[in-house]
């Protein structure tokens, strides 16, 4: 029984094992040459500075330094002994970026990333981030970029002069990311009485009012919406 396991075994490991295991070590010998002769598919970053020296140095120097051409054009060997023989394909449809992007719980704090369904839909990425300088487009200066309705509304109204930022102290991240930072509101009456107490020495054409009674038992914007103040 012994002699035919042993046997066996001998049989079966003359079957199993490649002739030239062991030549080298722990290894199959003719693997070296089975890899050296597979087609080189990937060309490395480096030689894209002979034809796009432009874009290798727009790419350098902001955030996706780190990412390789290839990873988002494909193997380029071919394209780069023959740039006519393949056309390399750029991913400019819009659900190629989230695959690094999309927001996972798992992916590290502090990596960019968005949810997709909501981050500004319909559009392709690359309509508003360059995809080989990617930045946050060019942040809006006037609150009315994104609060247009209160801005029109105010405009006609007797706070037209008001600036937003005198109720409003706005901390410049918000015009980023505008739901992580968020803008002061008044809290106080006396705020409001800052410009219409009668005690304050505002000018006489800001109406006046005794802050003590006039409404006394609520804030100033449950009678008066701050943006469309009005006195019927
Ligand atoms: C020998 C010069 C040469 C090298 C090296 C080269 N390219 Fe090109 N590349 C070209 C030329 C020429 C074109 C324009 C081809 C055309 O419009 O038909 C081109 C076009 C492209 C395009 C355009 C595709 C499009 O949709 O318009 C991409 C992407 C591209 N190359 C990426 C790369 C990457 C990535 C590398 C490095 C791995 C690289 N190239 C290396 C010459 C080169
Ligand atoms: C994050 C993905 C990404 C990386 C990394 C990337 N590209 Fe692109 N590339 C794109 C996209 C998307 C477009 C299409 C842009 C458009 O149509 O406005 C593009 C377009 C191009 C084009 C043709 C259009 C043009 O702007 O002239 C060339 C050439 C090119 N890339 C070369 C490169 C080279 C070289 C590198 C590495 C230095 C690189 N790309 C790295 C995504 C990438
Ligand atoms: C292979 C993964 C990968 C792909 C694909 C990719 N990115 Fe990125 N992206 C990164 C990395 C890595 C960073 C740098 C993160 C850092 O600096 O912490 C980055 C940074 C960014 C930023 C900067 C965000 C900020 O903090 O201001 C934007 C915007 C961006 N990418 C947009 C895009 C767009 C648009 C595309 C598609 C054309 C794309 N990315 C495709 C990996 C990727
Ligand atoms: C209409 C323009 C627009 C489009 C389209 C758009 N973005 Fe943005 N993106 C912005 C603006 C503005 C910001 C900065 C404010 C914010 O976070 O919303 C931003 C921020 C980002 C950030 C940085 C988020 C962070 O927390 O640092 C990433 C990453 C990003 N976009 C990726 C994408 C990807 C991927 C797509 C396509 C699926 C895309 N964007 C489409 C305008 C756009
Ligand atoms: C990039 C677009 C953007 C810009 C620019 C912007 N905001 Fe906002 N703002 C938002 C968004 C988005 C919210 C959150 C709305 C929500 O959560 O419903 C917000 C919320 C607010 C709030 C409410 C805060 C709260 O606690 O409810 C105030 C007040 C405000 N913004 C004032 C301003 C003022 C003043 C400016 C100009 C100095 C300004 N915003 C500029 C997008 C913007
Ligand atoms: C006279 C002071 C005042 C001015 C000027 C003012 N706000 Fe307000 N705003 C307020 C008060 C008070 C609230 C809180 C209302 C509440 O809690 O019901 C508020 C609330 C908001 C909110 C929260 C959402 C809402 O509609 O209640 C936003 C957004 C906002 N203001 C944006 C603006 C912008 C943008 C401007 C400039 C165009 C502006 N505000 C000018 C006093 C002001
Ligand atoms: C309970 C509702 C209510 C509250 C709360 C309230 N008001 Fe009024 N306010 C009115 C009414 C009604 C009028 C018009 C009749 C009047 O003049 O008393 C008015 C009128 C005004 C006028 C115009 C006065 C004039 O002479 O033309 C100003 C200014 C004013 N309020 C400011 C404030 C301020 C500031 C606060 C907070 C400290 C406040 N209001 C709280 C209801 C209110
Ligand atoms: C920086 C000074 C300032 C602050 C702060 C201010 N206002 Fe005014 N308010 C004005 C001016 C200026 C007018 C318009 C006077 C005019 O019509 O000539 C006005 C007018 C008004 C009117 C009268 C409208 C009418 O029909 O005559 C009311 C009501 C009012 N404000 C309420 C408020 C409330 C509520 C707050 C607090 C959220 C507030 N104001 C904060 C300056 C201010």
């Amino acid at each position: 029984m012994l002699i035919f396991l042993v046997t066996a075994f001998i049989f079966m490991r003359s079957i199993l094992v490649p002739p030239d295991f062991g030549k080298y070590g722990h290894y199959r010998a003719s693997a070296i040459d089975e890899i050296i002769s597979q087609e080189i598919k990937y060309a490395g970053h480096t030689v894209c500075y002979d034809c796009h020296d432009d874009i290798v140095d727009l790419k350098k120097t902001g955030y996706h330094k780190n990412v390789a051409c290839e990873v988002c054009h494909g193997p380029a060997a071919l394209h780069t002994d023959d740039p006519g023989e393949l056309k390399l394909q750029a991913p400019r449809e819009r659900g190629y970026c989230p695959l690094c992007h999309e927001y996972i719980s798992s992916r590290p704090t502090g990596f960019p990333q968005i949810v997709s369904a909501s981050h500004n839909p319909m559009k392709p990425c690359i309509s508003c981030h360059e995809p080989h300088d990617p930045k946050p487009p060019q942040t809006p200066k006037e609150c009315d970029a994104c609060h247009a309705e209160i801005s029109r509304t105010k405009s006609l109204s007797h706070h037209v002069y008001v600036d937003c930022i005198e109720c409003h102290q706005t901390p410049n991240e918000h015009k980023i990311k505008p739901r992580e930072y968020l803008p002061s509101k008044p809290t106080t009456r006396e705020f409001c009485g800052n410009c219409h107490s009668k005690d304050s020495t505002t000018p006489e054409e800001i109406p006046k009012i005794d802050i003590n009674s006039h409404g006394e038992r609520y804030m100033c914007w449950q009678c008066h919406y701050p943006h469309l103040p009005e006195a019927q």
